[in-house]
């Protein structure tokens, strides 16, 4: 596992912006998987601004996101489907047929789990998986004590995860309690994997990932075992180090 420290959040976001283009650069048909919140934000950014200036462009590029929530229409705001059309594919030329998401609002969710499984065995391997990283370690939706063989699946939201996203929603309540989410033996089996953490609020993740055992108990542990990840901070999410 390779570790980035960065002076701050712009060049964090520098950093997985350069190798995003890096990686698209390098095939003709580039799969990239996904990441919504907030950490992606100002990646998301960086690209729509080296598009703009003509240093990439998005056209051969499919997108495979993590996870959406159950219960959300794709077009509530508070959908990561509209998270991920609000910053970045309504401003770059990528082919929206070619994007996508979970279906977080349809009749059978299991189904839909192995439905996404499939499209993604349709395309090639993911060549790079974007993740942020929960408190309490989840990657994607995979929370605490998802076992590492899982693939697509629903899961019911740790208490802590709706808190920590209750910011965006206009109470507690109103966060969904469940969502679909790439299982762990989906995301380790992307080619290459870049985690990003930012902030004071997620330093004792980070240490318990770079520190911690290899566990079930804090699922990011699991990226010990992929043969090339990076790990991109900024100093605050670094500062327990040691
Ligand atoms: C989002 C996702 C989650 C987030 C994590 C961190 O698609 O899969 O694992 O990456 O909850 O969220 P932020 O970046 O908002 O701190």
């Amino acid at each position: 596992m390779k570790v980035i420290v960065c002076q701050n959040y712009q060049h964090l976001s520098d950093y997985a912006k350069d190798k995003v283009i890096e990686v698209i650069n390098s095939k003709e048909k580039p799969v990239l998987g996904l990441a919504t919140g907030s950490t992606p934000e100002g990646m998301y950014q960086a690209l729509i601004e080296a598009y703009k200036d003509n240093k990439v462009s998005f056209k051969n590029v499919t997108t495979f996101n993590l996870d959406e929530y159950i219960g959300l229409k794709k077009e509530d705001p508070n959908s990561y489907q509209h998270f991920m059309d609000e910053h970045f594919f309504n401003h770059v030329d990528i082919d929206q047929s070619e994007t996508y998401l979970p279906p977080g609002n349809t009749s059978d969710h299991q189904q839909a789990c192995l439905d996404y499984e499939k499209n993604m065995h349709q395309h090639d391997d993911i060549d790079l998986q974007v993740l942020g990283v929960g408190i309490n370690g989840h990657i994607g939706f995979n929370e605490p004590g998802t076992d590492f063989d899982t693939r697509t699946h629903v899961i019911e939201l740790d208490a802590s995860t709706r808190e920590a996203n209750a910011r965006f929603f206009d109470s507690l309540d109103e966060v969904p309690t469940h969502a679909i989410t790439m299982g762990i033996a989906t995301i380790m089996e992307s080619k290459q994997i870049i985690l990003m953490a930012s902030g004071d609020s997620k330093k004792e993740a980070v240490k318990r990932l770079m520190e911690g055992d290899i566990t079930p108990d804090f699922p990011a542990s699991v990226l010990h075992r992929h043969p090339h990840v990076t790990v991109v901070l900024d100093r605050e999410a670094a500062s327990l180090l040691t």
